[in-house]
């Protein structure tokens, strides 16, 4: 047995033979000292890179300064820096930023702040979606039942709606309309099963992550808007996986032209820093009484300094400019190699969030040719994840630093890895 098999425990899912000494960019060095290419980001995190000069420069000048800095007892600059710059990355409107450490924290503030704003107890979830691992973010989760299976009694009062995925339309309409049937079965909720009244959140993920690398139609996000807007019931976006640039904007909502109420940030936010923000409308943030939410470590003075630099970084050298382009030529070329690998049924996704899902001869999800994909990755030192609820999806998603020629050796690589797939 490795040292790695058994010191840690077996619930963290392994996906790589990998033990990392470093990293830079685009790439790893494991502790054989040989160089790996990341795919995955650390799950789109490292959004500015491996190990970015800036990020790394921020964080040793404030460790020298400062660690720990609790925020009910003490203010720091960085701290009110990152109020200021977060939300400028935002439409007008979301103007507060409070801060926590994990995703799963930043949704369970998010949902916590619709409860408290609105006087209402329900939430509305999407099949398929990732919200997090904790009691409430669970029962919010449906991409696959080992997240939430055998913790019941799950926080009760939420509801589940179909998420638009018309590669899986399982309508009887056209694709073109499925996020006309998908808006239906909202109002089908309201007429059977909680009154809109009654329902303090709608909670999406602008383009799914977890459950495949979705993207929804625009119609559909417009419309959602409405619905929300209608019933008096607060839109929230978790932008856990979709935000900081990954998607070619800054934030995944960008991309359909709506503003939510409350959006949930967390991954990429610090370049790898524990961070993460419930971002909101301050007359929304400041329904909350002084001690009715916050945490011990929530906006480390550190993991602010990490977001201001990754912030900056991402101004400065244009990342989400550059996810766009790099993401449209990994998609069209990819898209190319579908002809010769008939396995390949969907190449989907927007900036570096890029999924491509496998199908059988029969148009059934095809797990086996992923897990052949990920691990002929492994012999070319190339690391991939999977994602959607039977690991039918491999996820493309590489630190937006990524130049267009170590996107084309990526691509040979690829090439490679789905023969005889
Ligand atoms: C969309 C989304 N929401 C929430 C989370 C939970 O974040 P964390 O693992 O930091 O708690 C994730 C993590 O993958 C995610 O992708």
């Amino acid at each position: 047995m490795s040292k790695v098999q058994e010191l840690i425990p077996r619930v963290l899912s392994r996906y790589s033979p990998v033990t990392v000494d470093r990293g830079e960019g685009i790439y790893l060095w494991d502790t054989n000292g040989d160089r790996w290419v990341d795919f995955t980001s650390g799950i789109a995190v490292t959004n500015t890179g491996h190990s970015h000069p800036k990020v790394v420069e921020a964080i040793r000048e404030q460790a020298g300064k400062m660690i720990h800095a609790q925020a009910n007892i003490l203010a720091h600059e960085p701290m009110l820096e990152l109020i200021e710059k977060l939300t400028a990355t935002m439409p007008d409107g979301l103007d507060s930023a409070l801060f926590s450490n994990s995703g799963a924290e930043a949704v369970e503030g998010a949902i916590k702040l619709a409860k408290v704003a609105t006087g209402r107890p329900a939430v509305i979830a999407f099949r398929g979606a990732f919200h997090g691992r904790t009691h409430l973010t669970m029962a919010l989760t449906s991409s696959k039942l080992k997240v939430r299976g055998h913790y019941e009694p799950l926080v009760p009062s939420i509801y589940y709606a179909p998420y638009p995925n018309t590669f899986r339309n399982q309508f009887n309409v056209p694709d073109e309309d499925m996020d006309l049937a998908c808006m239906d079965e909202l109002e089908e909720l309201f007429a059977t099963q909680v009154a809109p009244d009654d329902v303090a959140a709608i909670i999406i993920e602008p383009i799914l992550g977890e459950g495949g690398y979705v993207v929804p139609p625009t119609r559909f996000m417009k419309n959602l808007r409405e619905l929300c807007d209608k019933h008096g019931i607060m839109l929230v976006a978790d932008e856990i996986q979709s935000g900081v640039g990954r998607t070619g904007k800054m934030w995944g909502f960008e991309h359909f032209d709506i503003v939510p109420d409350i959006v949930a940030v967390a991954k990429g936010l610090a370049s790898g820093l524990p961070l993460s923000a419930v971002v909101a409308n301050k007359s929304v943030m400041d329904k909350w009484e002084p001690g009715a939410h916050g945490g011990t470590f929530g906006g480390n003075v550190i993991a602010c300094a990490a977001a201001n630099a990754t912030l900056d970084v991402m101004r400065d050298e244009k990342l989400p400019e550059n996810a766009a382009s790099v993401g449209e030529f990994l998609m069209s070329q990819i898209r190319e190699m579908m002809p010769d690998n008939p396995n390949i049924g969907e190449v989907r996704g927007r900036g570096l969030m890029i999924g491509v899902e496998f199908v059988t001869g029969d148009g059934k999800m095809n797990p086996g040719a992923v897990q052949h994909v990920v691990q002929k990755g492994h012999e070319h030192k190339t690391l991939m994840i999977t994602a959607g609820t039977h690991d039918q999806v491999i996820r493309l998603a590489p630190p937006l630093v990524i130049n267009h020629q170590q996107a084309e050796e990526f691509l040979d690589v690829f090439a490679d890895c789905i023969k005889g797939s």
